[in-house]
This record gives C-alpha cells, sequence and structure tokens, in this order.
C-alpha cells in the first residue's frame, strides 16, 4: 500500500477514460513498435508515465483562462498578464515566451555561445547538452559526487560542486559565457539543489564576473524541498524562497511543460537588457512576435494561471508527497531505487532489478518492455540505449553509462495514488521474477537520439 498522507487538494470535474488491453494487444503493439515504446499509441496504454512533461491536467481557471485568449498578432493582453508573472515570481524584468524550453536554450546559445566556449552545469538536461554542443560549445557537468550514486543519501543531490565550478572558471577565463544550474537536477534523478547551494553558486560565478542562468522547469518542486530539507526554511512561504532562489541569478530558461502545469509553453526571463535585443530578433526568426513567442495567446494565460497554482502548498504537499509515497512503496517491495526519490519521478536501478542481464542487453530497456507487457504502463529507458557510443577501440562494441536506470515520470495532478499502486504492484511481480526479463539487441538505429526510434529484437 501507498502511504501519501496528503490527500488530493482538488476534486474531479472531468474524467478522461483509459484503458488496458488485453496481453495478446499488448504484445502486438510491442511487436509493431519494434519492442520501443515511443512507438505505442497511447491509446494502447493503461498508465503513461514516459514524462511529466506537458501531460498535467490544467484546473478550472486554466480552462477558463483559454476562452480569455486574445490572439491578436501583437501586444495580445494575454501576454502581460504572463510577463506581470513572471516578473513577480521571479524578480526578472525581461521575459521571452516561447513554445518549448528547449526553444529558450536554443535561443540563448545561439545568441551567447562561440564555437569552443565552456557551460558548466549540474548536470545537463539532453536538450541543453545538444543545444550547447549544436552551438559548438562544451557542456560540463559538476553535480557534487553523492549525486552520481543511485543508493547515497543525501538531501540535496542535485548541489553543484563548488570546488570544480571555481577551478573550471580560474583555468578558463573569457571561455565561459554563463554558468546553468538545473533545479531540480532531472538527468540525476530529480534531485534539488539547496538554498546554500545556489548562493555559493551564485557567488562564485559573480566572484568570476560570469552570469548565473538557472533551468528553472521544476522551481516550485524545488523550493518545495527547500522548505522540507534545509535548516532554518522550514517557516518561509513556497514563494518567498523562490523569490531568493531567482535574487541570486542573472536569468533562468523555462519549460512551462513542467512546473508551468500547461500543455505547451516556455519562457527565457532575465535581469539585465544586454542580451535582449539579440535575443527578441532571433525569437521573430525562429519563432514569432516578442508578444506571443510560438504560442497562442490562450496558452499565455493558461501558463500565467499554472505559475501561480504550482506555488500552492498544499497542491506541493500534495505533489512531492504522491510521488514519495510511491517511491516507498515500491523500495519496500524490493524494488532497487534511487534514493532519496526526487521530485517528478522514480529512478529504477535496472541492472540492481535483473542483475542477470549484462550492460550489453540493454536491461533498463528490457525492464521498460516487461512493464508494458505486463502492465500496460509505459515508462523511459535512461541507460545505454539512451546513451551508448561506439567504441572507436572495440569495433562493434560500445561505451555504455555508468549507469541503466528506468524513469517512472509521474504527471501532475493526473493519476491517483490507486494508480500509482498498480504499477507498484506490477513492478513489484517482475521483481519476484526478474529472470523473466529479456535483454535486447538494436537491430536498427538513427545515427543521433536514436532511443526515439530504435527498433529492437528480443534475446
Ligand atoms: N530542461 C529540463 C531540466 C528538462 O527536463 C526539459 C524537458 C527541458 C529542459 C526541455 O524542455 O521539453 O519544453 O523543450 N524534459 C522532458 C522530460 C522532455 O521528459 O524530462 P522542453
Amino acid at each position: 500500500m501507498m502511504r501519501n498522507t496528503q490527500p488530493e487538494p482538488w476534486r474531479v470535474k472531468v474524467v478522461e477514460p483509459i484503458r488496458r488491453i488485453d496481453r495478446s494487444a499488448r504484445e502486438e503493439s510491442l511487436s509493431r513498435a519494434g519492442y520501443n515504446i515511443f512507438g505505442i499509441a497511447s491509446e494502447d496504454i493503461y498508465i503513461d508515465l514516459l514524462s511529466d512533461s506537458g501531460t498535467s491536467a490544467m484546473s478550472d481557471a486554466q480552462w477558463g483562462g483559454l476562452m480569455r485568449g486574445d490572439e491578436s498578432y501583437a501586444g495580445g493582453r494575454n501576454y502581460y498578464r504572463f510577463e506581470e508573472t513572471i516578473r513577480s515570481i521571479f524578480g526578472l524584468p525581461h521575459v521571452i515566451p516561447t513554445h518549448q524550453g528547449r526553444v529558450a536554450e536554443n535561443l540563448l546559445f545561439s545568441t551567447v555561445l562561440k564555437p569552443g566556449e565552456i557551460v558548466p552545469n549540474n548536470t545537463h538536461f539532453d536538450t541543453t547538452r545538444a543545444n550547447v554542443e549544436a552551438n559548438g560549445g562544451v557542456a560540463l557537468d559538476f553535480v557534487i559526487p553523492e549525486g552520481r550514486e543511485p543508493r547515497t543519501r543525501h538531501p540535496f543531490k542535485g548541489n553543484m560542486d563548488l570546488v570544480r565550478l571555481e577551478k573550471c572558471l580560474a583555468e578558463n577565463r573569457g571561455r565561459v559565457p554563463l554558468v546553468m544550474l538545473t533545479l531540480t537536477n532531472n538527468s540525476g534523478g530529480g534531485q534539488p539543489v539547496s538554498l546554500e547551494n545556489v548562493r555559493g553558486t551564485s557567488e562564485v560565478c559573480r566572484r568570476h564576473g560570469v552570469p548565473l542562468i538557472i533551468d528553472a522547469c521544476r522551481f516550485a518542486e524545488n523550493a518545495w524541498f527547500i522548505k522540507q530539507r534545509e535548516k532554518g526554511q522550514e517557516s518561509r512561504g513556497v514563494g518567498e524562497i523562490v523569490r531568493e532562489v531567482f535574487s541570486l541569478a542573472d536569468g533562468c530558461t523555462m519549460s512551462a511543460k513542467k512546473d508551468g502545469l500547461a500543455n505547451i509553453g516556455g519562457f527565457l526571463a532575465l535581469r539585465n537588457e544586454t542580451w535582449v535585443e539579440r535575443l527578441k530578433n532571433k525569437l521573430i526568426l525562429i519563432e514569432g512576435f516578442p508578444t506571443y513567442g510560438g504560442l497562442a495567446g490562450r496558452d499565455l494565460e493558461a501558463i500565467a494561471i499554472g505559475l501561480e497554482e504550482v506555488l500552492h502548498e498544499d497542491y506541493l504537499a500534495f505533489r512531492i508527497g504522491q510521488v514519495t509515497a510511491f517511491g516507498e512503496a515500491l523500495s519496500a517491495a524490493g524494488v532497487p531505487v534511487v534514493e532519496p526519490i526526487g521530485g517528478h519521478a522514480v529512478y529504477v536501478d535496472a541492472r540492481a532489478f535483473a542483475p542477470h542481464l549484462p550492460p550489453e542487453q540493454y536491461p533498463a530497456e528490457a525492464l521498460t518492455i516487461a512493464l508494458y507487457l505486463e502492465g500496460g504502463i509505459r515508462a523511459v529507458e535512461i541507460g545505454g540505449v539512451m546513451f551508448g557510443k561506439p567504441d572507436p577501440a572495440r569495433p562493434g562494441r560500445e561505451i555504455l553509462p555508468d549507469l541503466d536506470l528506468v524513469r517512472l515520470a509521474v504527471p501532475r495532478r493526473v493519476y491517483t495514488n490507486t494508480h500509482l499502486e498498480y504499477v507498484a504492484e506490477v513492478t513489484a511481480r517482475l521483481r519476484a521474477t526478474p529472470e523473466r526479463l529479456r535483454g535486447v539487441r538494436i537491430v536498427h538505429q538513427a545515427p543521433l537520439l536514436r532511443h526515439f526510434t530504435a527498433r529492437f529484437e528480443l534475446l
């Protein structure tokens, strides 16, 4: 049983039916998709934990906001509300809307980064790394050592290693256009960064004259962890913590598909004007006029409302409570999970889950396949398929990452505790007979980002 002591701070007004197709239909659906869960139609999925991005349920206030969309080409009223909301929550005056987080990254790096320059981060999310590298930059990850160890407990495993950051900035004077800090650290397990560490990172950046830009995707979840876990922060409001975190930065990139509680959208917000004109000119080229940036007016309205709702403390207590209870239920059933449980997802250590499968047989991919076959559940592999690279020293073999993880990402306000209990039960059942998991071989792959479209054969 899941022990989430916090009941949902909402009641249900609209329902969306889901169905679990039978096992033989699931087998057929999988084989048609080449055993890649990205290739399965969502109607054939029962519980979809592929991503927490763009998958939130909007509130009645947000749906109502859609009706107030002002779809004027320029100067629509929803933009001004969007801008005002971001200014008041983050304290950053220059607001540039985009249709996703990665476009904010694309704009930023294509404007301020020169080839050969370095961008440090606690851990770059895939799209951030790809945008740095596509512009000729070098993306470096300086998360603290505990952040790389699945079973080491630390309240803020997303923290930046300040010694390594300091050394990097000292050794590369003039070659670091900005430092990033990702809250929470998605690629490291959804782990938070402490306020003290944001202060430290900001101090190092200031001393070296390098701007600090926060990847704010899960800013509210991060602030909730600060309130829960950091000494001296327990009696502060979440909004106040957010304000202080961002007062230490020079700007942020944001995907509103996460803590914006919206299905699409993002933005770039900056403290000073230096880059703004160039960014807006580029925005017009790739997204649209600066008062809509690739979004409909109604989307801007839904995001503005979502950014306010996400800071409600009863919402955050339920949200983080639900993900934690889900992770603890898995752990109690003997499923090896990354600890402590992160903010938006539970990460299963697939090598420990199925020790009979060598990394060359992609154990995390094998577990995603088994979860679908056994229970109609969709999760995502973060391991050898996503990160494996050909090994130049050993033709036909690959350099594989240190970890094979399966991420069970929990959409916001979408699934009940009962749904997640079901997922925990199915996973526990598989854990009791791991030898049922079959490794895979890749039979088709794209040259880049192969995990989305690769096809597999079961071994
Ligand atoms: N930064 C972080 C930390 C993210 O988690 C994501 C997206 C992005 C940037 C890019 O935002 O999708 O709006 O372009 N993460 C999703 C996920 C895709 O499933 O974790 P986007």
